[in-house]
């Protein structure tokens, strides 16, 4: 199995990046093969696992072919994981960049760059522009990451209709693998209403079971650079991003056994 799965939001700040790291660091021990990228110039998912002090080399430099695939992949030291940086991102790379995203080239390099991993987790900017498309179209899969506030109601449809739109089109492979909630904190009323309406609203069943609570350990993680879950303390959050991991398997699992049943009667030749 090789599948890329990009981790997306409309609105920033939400998670994505923690969901990124800690889901790709669990999917890596407990799953598969995995590569968690970070597509976002911002290098955010670079800098929260210290893979910045590693190496600053990355896709922005193999797309420029100043560097080879074995120069920006970068398998951690306890063998959980490989991660790809986006590199330094000059000014002038912006441009190319967006140019690489939208004239397929950024596809492919993500598709070839993703081969011999069971999983690649794209960690992508907020948004719906040029890189989050390009990752939308390299993909399988997308988890939209959401967290219970008010403009998230507003934000995720015209997110839902990016990926329909892709699917319907570009990419026919892609698929929503489901709506993660981030942030989570149910002693506040106001989350509880946005978490109502948000159920009212998304298709039925795409919502993950679990759910990443609010915790100060997060923020905690991004100053040390490691995963939440390797914190003293974090195994909670160890369990539930397994819980996720076996959850996503699940409903891979699931699309699998649907594609089965509609293959018709079986036949060799
Ligand atoms: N569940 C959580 N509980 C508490 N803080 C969190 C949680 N998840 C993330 N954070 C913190 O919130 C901030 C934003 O998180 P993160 O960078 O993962 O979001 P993002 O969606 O990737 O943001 P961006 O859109 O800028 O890429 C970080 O400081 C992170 O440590
Ligand atoms: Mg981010």
């Amino acid at each position: 199995m090789n599948r890329i799965i990009t981790i997306a939001s409309q609105k920033g700040g939400v998670g994505k990046t923690t969901t990124a790291l800690n889901l790709g660091y669990s999917m890596g021990r407990f799953g598969g093969r995995t590569l968690v990228v970070d597509l976002d110039p911002q290098n955010g998912m670079a800098i929260a696992s210290n893979l910045r002090n590693y190496t600053r080399l990355g896709l922005v430099d193999y797309m420029k072919r100043r560097s080879v695939a074995e120069e920006i992949l970068a398998e951690a030291r306890d063998g959980s994981m490989t991660a790809l940086g986006m590199g330094d991102v000059a000014p002038e790379d912006i441009r190319q960049l967006e140019a690489a995203a939208w004239d397929g080239s950024l596809v492919a390099a993500l598709r070839e760059l993703g081969k011999g991993y069971h999983h690649v987790l794209i960690d992508a900017p907020a948004g719906i522009g040029g890189l989050v498309n390009a990752a939308l179209r390299a993909s399988d899969g997308v988890v939209l990451v959401a967290s219970c506030c008010p403009i998230v109601l507003q934000s995720m449809p015209a997110f839902l209709k990016l990926v329909q739109h892709i699917a319907a089109g570009e990419n026919p492979a892609l698929v929503l693998d489901g709506i993660l909630l981030s942030m989570v904190d149910r002693s506040i009323p106001a989350q509880e209403r946005v978490y109502g309406e948000l159920v009212a609203q998304v298709p039925e069943g795409a919502l993950f079971r679990s759910v990443i609570p609010f915790d100060a350990k997060f923020q905690a993680a991004c100053l040390e650079a490691v995963p939440a879950v390797l914190l003293p303390g974090g195994e909670e959050l160890a369990r539930i991003f397994l819980d996720i991991t076996v959850e996503l398997r699940e409903r891979e699992l699931a699309r699998a056994r649907s594609v089965m049943a509609s293959d018709g009667p079986p036949r060799l030749f």
